[in-house]
């Protein structure tokens, strides 16, 4: 039966009732929901804006103002121009050690030569072909350097490389189709401070980056692997060049970039070298003739602050770290910006914020039976890698599960999304420091070459793989060199750079004796 009219009124004038009841008790609802909704929001964002707060003041000595940037530049050139002129050692803080390296490659350099590259956790051993105009075929071999090595006697590490040296050519068969007296040349990359008297003479003066071997220091490391090698009967090799790894980042870029003056590593440690005119070097022992200009200056900047000019910027955690290492009040630099010290870094700040109960509140016993492994990433030096702070500062991810998955990596499990939110503002800020100081490095240096245009060859795994470092470096670069400057990956550039200093030498010695044949004095 069709409803009549009135009734349908009837009824509409019910449903409307009944709409607006609903209406406004949907309104109420909906009200109380967002006040309570809101209420909440503001306990919780009251509740983060005072963690934030807390963990603020941790960061902001972190944070380098424009100001303390300059001066930090000032500093470095200062002591820069104080190591050109004298070799004191208590006082300069920077060695900026001539390399004897004085010539780029000038395109006709060739030959065949061996590379042993020692300098991280593990070394390589190179055998490179320099064909015309510098074109380069390498083949390599990176062998494992067992940790009682680092720390054992300087021989035995010697005798190790000699050993892989024999392994690697017996493998690629390097001896085939040469005559039995053959004699391979070969460049040492040996990153370490070392004060050179010539191209195959070097005194090491200090262990870095986790290396502690006895009875190298103040020997001739050139001698020692050149010992090693004899002791092998049957390996033929003679040591014909010792070069910085910065060196052989600039020799490498240089065959391609003749603006390139300078080479940076930054990577397990910090270093850098650049071409300085040898009127600039009071201290050159060398000779000092028209043809001889320039020298390359292994400059050693990550002994900066040695004597106190970082003072202003080191915080608690800088000292605390320092002091815990095998190096202290040494590289004072270096371990606010290389890879190894960046993580370890950062975990200190971890720890702080734990014991403060920012960080894993309730969740991070006392009783090392509840949750050991908590506990182990809590006292274990090292255990947390500038690799974890280049994957925790880039992880853009709604719920932070990059950062999440890290930290249960490594025994923090469960980590809430308040922990990694703080943990990725700690790496932010720790990787920042080390990008503007490095940035401001290489201002100094390209400011020091002050040529219309200049190439900066760089290498080393911050620069490779950690790409907010890298970005961030290259913007604080800008901001403080207004001239045209260009940062350069140098590829296998310790190695197939140090073959190139070799082969430089080789062809400006046959060059010299071809000369004096001819025209004899
Ligand atoms: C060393 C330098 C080296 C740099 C990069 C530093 O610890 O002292 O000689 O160039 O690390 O490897």
């Amino acid at each position: 039966m069709v409803p009549s009219s009135e009734y349908i009124i009837e009824f509409k004038v019910d449903v409307l009732k009944t709409l607006k009841l609903v209406g406004i008790t949907t309104g109420v609802l909906t009200a109380i929901g967002v006040s309570a909704y809101y209420i909440h929001r503001n306990l919780q964002s009251s509740k983060r804006v005072i963690l934030r707060d807390e963990v603020r003041n941790i960061l902001r000595p972190f944070q380098l103002t424009e100001e303390q940037i300059r001066r930090v530049m000032a500093n470095l050139n200062t002591e820069m121009t104080n190591g050109l002129k004298s070799d004191e050692a208590i006082t300069n803080d920077l060695a900026m050690f001539p390399t004897f390296v004085h010539h780029g490659p000038s395109g006709q350099e060739s030959g065949e030569y061996l590379v042993v590259d020692l300098g991280g956790s593990n070394f390589r051993v190179s055998h490179v072909v320099i064909e015309e105009r510098n074109r380069m075929r390498l083949n390599n071999k990176i062998f494992l350097i067992p940790h009682s090595l680092l720390l054992g006697a300087g021989e035995k590490l010697f005798d190790y490389i000699a050993e892989c040296l024999q392994r690697f050519i017996d493998d690629n068969k390097l001896s085939l189709h040469k005559s039995n007296d053959h004699q391979f040349d070969l460049a040492f990359t040996f990153s370490f401070p070392c004060k050179q008297r010539s191209l195959r003479e070097a005194t090491l003066v200090s262990w870095t980056k986790g290396f502690s071997c006895t009875s190298v220091v103040g020997n001739d490391v050139v001698s020692m692997l050149q010992q090693a090698i004899n002791r092998r009967k049957g390996l033929r090799i003679e040591v014909v060049a010792l070069v910085n790894d910065t060196v052989g980042t600039l020799m490498a870029c240089s065959s391609t970039y003749r603006d390139c003056r300078a080479g940076v590593i930054l990577g397990t440690g910090t270093n850098a070298c650049y071409f300085e005119n040898i009127e600039n070097v009071p201290k050159w022992i060398g000779p000092r003739d028209n043809t001889l200009k320039q020298v390359v200056i292994s400059t050693e900047w990550g002994a900066l602050g040695k004597n106190g000019c970082l003072d202003f910027i080191r915080t608690d955690i800088d000292r605390e770290l320092d002091e815990s290492s095998l190096t202290p009040q040494q590289q004072v630099f270096e371990k606010m910006i290389s890879a190894l010290y960046l993580g370890e870094i950062v975990r200190l700040i971890i720890v702080d914020l734990v014991q403060r109960s920012i960080l894993f509140p309730g969740r991070m016993q006392k009783s090392p039976s509840i949750r050991p492994d908590y506990n182990i990433f809590l006292i274990l030096r090292g255990s947390f890698y500038a690799k974890h702070v280049a994957d925790i500062e880039s992880d853009t991810t709604e719920d932070l599960s990059i950062t999440a998955a890290i930290l249960t990596s490594i025994g923090i499990h469960e980590p809430s999304y308040d922990d990694c939110y703080i943990i990725r503002e700690v790496c932010k800020t720790v990787s920042l420091r080390a990008a503007k100081l490095a940035a401001a490095a290489i201002a100094v240096l390209i400011n020091r070459l002050n040529m219309p245009s200049v190439t900066v060859a760089v290498d080393g795994t911050l620069f490779r793989h950690h790409n907010k470092f890298k970005k961030n470096l290259i913007q604080t670069l800008d901001r403080f060199v207004p001239r045209t400057h260009r940062l350069v990956l140098s590829e296998d550039g310790s190695s197939k750079g140090s073959a190139l200093v070799a082969a430089v030498d080789r062809r400006l010695k046959t060059a010299s004796s071809t000369y004096e044949k001819n025209f004899p004095s």
